[in-house]
């Protein structure tokens, strides 16, 4: 079949690894089964890949990409739960499995014309929502609605910042975040983003760094170094900063005298569980929530893809899709 593989690491030049080409076809476990890709959505996730975090030489070469929607061995459009764990063994939650992997960290991922998975690892897909949009809610998607309603403490009525507001993650925050009630703030470093950002249902938006008219009880934080200063200062006393990433860098200042004199919460959050990623889904077809695709590259192109994303040119979600 044709995917799209690590074929090696390189952290300073992550395109020179990126494989396009024929590849075995999947083989599904026990317990498996086998799902053909309709379309797969492209996450910040595959270029870290790419730059060999998360993942070792002697696991390439493998299929990159963690989220697909498709058409599974019963003929049932479904889309794919990215998180490869066992929920017993998280104490009921799959993401806390001491084992837990994604797609295309140990098993190869959705960038193919099939994809294996554990059987559970399916959801129906909405039939409000194109092959594209569903591909989009199994990594950013569920990972924003898992920040939101499981992670934050927030309760509807409640004030959020959304950090970095072009990206994938940032733009279902403000999205889902609207739906649930919240008063939300966005940043962004460019003046067209911030309008969309507006158009998406941000209530106000801002230059990253500026001070807010009023402190927030939550911040959304995906961009990490460049904006943490930022996300701290912008809390109320015992206000929470929930962060996923750190696209600009893991390590900023940790600011321990501001933590603990306001009594702020850092709390870590990633992807979500299987039933999440439904409530997300069920979430999307009854409120009408379109998840915002930037772009849509046939798999077979998935180059330009890539570097669209590592620019950092986008506003929402790049998806690859297959018409084979
Ligand atoms: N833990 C998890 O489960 C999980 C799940 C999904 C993603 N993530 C992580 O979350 C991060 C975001 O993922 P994504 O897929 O949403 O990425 P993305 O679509 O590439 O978005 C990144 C956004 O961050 C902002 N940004 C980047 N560099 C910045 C800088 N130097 N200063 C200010 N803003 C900057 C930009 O927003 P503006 O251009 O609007 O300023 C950009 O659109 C990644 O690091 C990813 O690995 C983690």
């Amino acid at each position: 079949m044709f995917a799209v593989t690590a074929d090696r690491i390189d952290a300073s030049d992550p395109m020179a690894g990126l494989g396009l080409g024929e590849h075995p076809d999947p083989e599904p476990a026990p317990g498996w089964t086998t799902v053909q890709v309709r379309a797969a959505a492209l996450n910040h996730h595959d270029l870290w890949t790419l730059k060999g975090v998360g993942i070792s030489q002697d696991r390439l070469p493998i299929v990159l990409g963690c989220d697909a929607a498709g058409i599974d061995e019963d003929g049932r459009a479904v889309i794919v739960h990215a998180v490869i764990g066992d929920p017993a063994a998280g104490g009921g939650d799959e993401t806390l499995d001491p084992r837990r992997t994604l797609l295309s960290e140990r098993y190869d991922g959705t960038f193919a014309e099939a994809v294996a998975v554990p059987r559970r690892n399916l959801v129906p897909k909405p039939a409000e929502l194109s092959w594209a949009e569903a591909a989009c809610l199994p990594t950013a998607w569920l990972t924003a609605y898992r920040m939101l309603f499981t992670r934050s403490g927030l309760s509807p009525g409640d004030r959020v910042l959304v950090q970095g507001a072009g990206g994938g993650v940032a733009t279902a925050l403000i999205v889902l975040a609207k739906a649930g009630g919240f008063e939300v703030y966005a940043t962004s470093r460019d003046g067209a983003k911030r309008e969309r950002a507006l158009s998406l249902g941000a209530d106000a938006v801002f230059e990253p760094g500026a001070r807010l008219p009023e402190r927030v009880d939550a911040v959304m934080e995906t961009v990490g170094q460049a904006t943490w200063d930022h996300s701290l200062k912008s809390l109320k006393p015992g206000g929470r900063v929930v962060v996923c990433g750190a696209t600009s860098g893991a390590n900023p200042p940790a600011q321990l005298n501001r933590v603990f004199f306001l009594q702020l919460s850092v709390v870590g959050s990633t992807m979500g569980t299987l039933g999440e990623l439904d409530r997300v889904a069920q979430m999307c077809a009854r409120q009408g929530l379109v998840p915002l695709v930037d772009t849509t590259y046939d798999l077979r192109e998935a180059r330009p893809a890539f570097e669209r994303l590592a620019a950092g040119e986008v506003f929402g979600k790049i998806v690859l899709t297959n018409h084979a």
